[in-house]
């Protein structure tokens, strides 16, 4: 178990552009944050927003030069990632960082049984005979809750279900005990019922491995499930930051009160989460962003002029920390509205 006050992945002004028929467009703005041993941060954000392409960034699978852009600082165990070469961050990948990818049912290969599928990704990193590799197999079906594990490997993925192959998936990931594992959406395609087991599975991993998880969703319902800490991301920028208590009980940004707003569970456990009701319109297009703050177009409380001339800073208020992209939470004289919405 590690140390859990220890810094395991540290991002610092991470961009990511692409080269399309539009020249070069950028989709990530300079993200900043850190993560803890065995905590988990979630990152929220509409669809659009940034979240996977951040997550690629980190695992570097994004398309190669010129077709992308990447810039900034990737740190894990003091090892910028974004400096390796393609054969060294091959070696991190698994170990160091994994990540379980959005889309679970197309990440398995049709034509291989899940069980070699599972021995390939430990074959590469480690000098282990066949006979412990498929007891380590075994073993990793058996955490992630397959029944019948010996049987199970040699099944294809389309013999399995959803919720079995989302925990292959999870097997995979998990297989070189990573110090980072992202989970981007991981519970999505799932029914509510398996979604819940899978939490419960990955929660349980957690405290077992204290590897640290930055768990990627548009559901504030299931980031109350999950994290500790939350980020907030509009238009590949983080707009809002703090521990989970403090921002599902006093959200500063009018966009993190929108996305609550749209959560029913979330009512009903008495969170009063003001008028906003739904957010009216769409995440900008990032090559068409607004000047100013880019939620200004959609925000119920955006003042010409202040919010539409440049992007607030990332700004922290007084203690507990808790920074937000918005002038309006600033300056107390001028979100009187905001404070009355305070639940
Ligand atoms: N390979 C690519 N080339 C060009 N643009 C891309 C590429 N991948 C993503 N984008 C753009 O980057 C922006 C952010 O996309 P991203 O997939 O990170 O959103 P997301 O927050 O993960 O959304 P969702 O909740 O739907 O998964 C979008 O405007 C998207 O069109
Ligand atoms: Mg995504």
């Amino acid at each position: 178990m590690s140390d859990l006050s220890q810094t395991v992945l540290s991002v610092r002004n991470l961009q990511v552009s692409f080269r399309g028929g539009d020249g070069l467009v950028r989709v990530v703005h300079g993200v900043d944050f850190d993560l803890k041993a065995g905590e988990t941060l979630a990152l929220v954000g509409e669809s659009g927003s940034g979240k996977s392409v951040t997550s690629f960034a980190l695992m570097r699978l994004l398309p190669d030069p010129p077709r992308s852009q990447i810039s900034g600082h990737v740190s894990i165990g003091g090892v910028d990632l974004l400096a390796l070469s393609d054969r060294d961050m091959e070696k991190m990948r698994g170990p160091r960082i994994a990540m379980i990818f959005q889309e679970p049912l197309t990440s398995l290969n049709p034509v291989h049984r899940i069980g070699d599928q599972i021995a390939e990704a430990i074959r590469f990193h480690r000098k282990m005979t066949r006979r412990e590799i498929e007891a380590r197999v075994l073993e990793l079906l058996k955490l992630v809750g397959i029944p019948e594990p010996a049987k199970r490997m040699r099944a294809y993925p389309h013999e399995l279900s959803g919720g079995m192959r989302q925990r292959v998936v999870i097997a995979i990931a998990l297989a070189l005990e990573p110090d980072v594992l992202i989970a981007d959406e991981p519970t999505t395609a799932l029914d509510v019922t398996v979604q819940a087991q899978i939490l419960d599975l990955l929660r349980e991993l957690q405290t077992r491995t204290g590897m640290a998880m930055l768990f990627i969703t548009h559901d504030f319902g299931v980031v109350a499930e999950v994290a500790d800490r939350v980020m907030v991301m509009y238009s590949g920028r983080i707009v809002e930051e703090g521990a989970l208590d403090d921002v599902l009980a006093r959200p500063r940004m009018p966009y993190t009160r929108g996305l609550l707003a749209s959560v029913p569970r979330l009512e009903t456990a008495g969170l009063d989460t003001g008028p906003l009701g739904t957010i009216e319109g769409f995440v900008p297009s990032p090559n068409a962003l607004p000047p100013g703050c880019s939620f200004a177009p959609r925000c119920a409380f955006a003042q010409e002029g202040l919010c539409t001339s440049a992007m607030p800073e990332l700004a922290a208020h007084g203690q507990p920390h808790h920074p937000v992209r918005c002038v309006r939470a600033a300056d107390p004289a001028l979100c009187a509205d905001l404070q009355e919405l305070q639940p």
